[in-house]
């Protein structure tokens, strides 16, 4: 069944109001992939992943109200202090197929301005944090305008707006673990929005995912293009039934604290995605030489010293690297000394599990 919420319709006619709402929302790195989709952004398969810290993006909304309305959202967009027509063209077209859930869109100007706390070309994903952001500024938005909605309703459908401007990002909305798609087991979860997960073992609360830079290119082949040449792919079903199993074999890892087993599904979850780029038609390569090298070092440091530090990649030649807290100082002295020499202009964020977003308007006033 699909998920529903209110929907807001504004009065024409009532006063002004003008307002500012701005959050810092984090990236996130995904455990358990995500890769072929269907219908309105809906997955193939469950993935389950942990929200970052360091890696963010802030956006603020200024907006006013008027009395008449327009067919098109009205917007400035400025990224990084600039303003960006390219960017604001991609986002007005967002805004506006989202209008039947905020009907209020067409009776306000906007004055949207973003950032990223990495260089837009560190080849970074930040579609997922920028996507969340902006979605739980356009919840606040109704919030100040029309009745407040208990948090976890709030979430529910940034997440469901965020999931709308790209997949990934539904899983931005929250801090720690949590799961987007019907896994099967019971009804908690849904293809709709994600849900935060929290049956984890204290040894996964302070994970380490320090990302390398291998490349800072632009991909070859994006992420909608590679969702899409899922649907041709010979092993797709296969993948999206292991997908359900491994997921549910994580979750319990998770709860348990078996942090070998997890770090195994793990690194099998990155290689089966670029694995299946490989065998798609027409097939690509997204890694390169030097992530290959960073995995190989990675397996024998694990197997000469016996520590729990595992790797995963997202759709890129970019490692994320994976480690518990009690095992910082070795693994930064690994890390440092035989793998930031891989990367491209020794480029790198230790990044950490985070607590989730951040509303920077409430921050400031309080
Ligand atoms: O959200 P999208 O459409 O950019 O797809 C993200 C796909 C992966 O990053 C490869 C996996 C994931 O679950 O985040």
């Amino acid at each position: 069944m699909s998920y529903s919420f209110k929907v807001n319709k504004f009065e024409k006619g009532k006063a002004k109001r003008r307002g500012y709402v701005a959050w810092r929302s984090p990236s996130n790195i995904a455990l358990i992939k995500y890769w072929g989709k269907h219908g309105r952004q809906l997955p193939k398969n469950p993935s389950l992943s942990f929200s970052l810290t360091e890696a963010h993006t802030d956006t603020s909304i200024s907006y006013e109200t008027r009395e008449y309305e327009s067919d098109e959202c009205s917007l400035e967009f400025y990224f990084e202090g600039k303003p960006n027509e390219a960017f604001k063209l991609r986002l007005t077209g967002f805004l506006n197929s989202i209008i039947e859930f905020f009907p209020m869109l067409k009776y306000m100007d906007l004055h949207i301005e973003s950032s990223n706390s990495f260089p837009h070309s560190s080849g970074i994903a930040s579609s997922a944090s920028s996507m969340s952001a902006l979605a739980l500024c356009l919840c606040s938005i109704e919030q100040e305008l029309f009745e407040s909605t208990p948090e976890d309703k709030f979430l529910k459908k940034a997440s469901y707006i965020a999931r709308l401007g790209s997949g990934s990002a539904c899983r931005s909305v929250y801090g720690g673990f949590c799961i987007w798609g019907d896994e099967g087991s019971d009804q908690l979860y849904t293809d709709d929005y994600a849900v935060g997960f929290d049956d984890v073992h204290e040894v996964y609360q302070s994970l380490h995912d320090d990302i390398l830079i291998v490349s800072a290119k632009e991909k070859s082949v994006s992420s909608s293009v590679g969702h899409q040449l899922m649907e041709t792919n010979p092993y797709a079903q296969v993948r999206y039934e292991n997908a359900e199993a491994q997921l549910l074999q994580l979750k319990e890892h998770l709860s348990c604290g078996d942090i070998m087993a997890f770090g195994k599904i793990v690194e099998e979850e990155a290689l089966s995605l670029h694995a299946l780029m490989m065998c798609s038609d027409p097939s690509f390569i997204l890694m390169e030489p030097n992530s290959l090298k960073i995995i190989e070092e990675i397996r024998s440091f694990r197997t000469e010293t016996g520590l729990p530090i595992f790797f995963t990649l997202d759709a890129g030649p970019n490692l994320h690297v994976i480690y518990p807290d009690n095992i910082m100082s070795e693994a930064r002295t690994f890390i440092e000394e035989r793998l930031i020499p891989l990367c491209e202009k020794g480029q790198h964020i230790y990044d950490f599990i985070g607590t989730g977003p951040v509303e920077l308007s409430k921050v400031k006033t309080s």
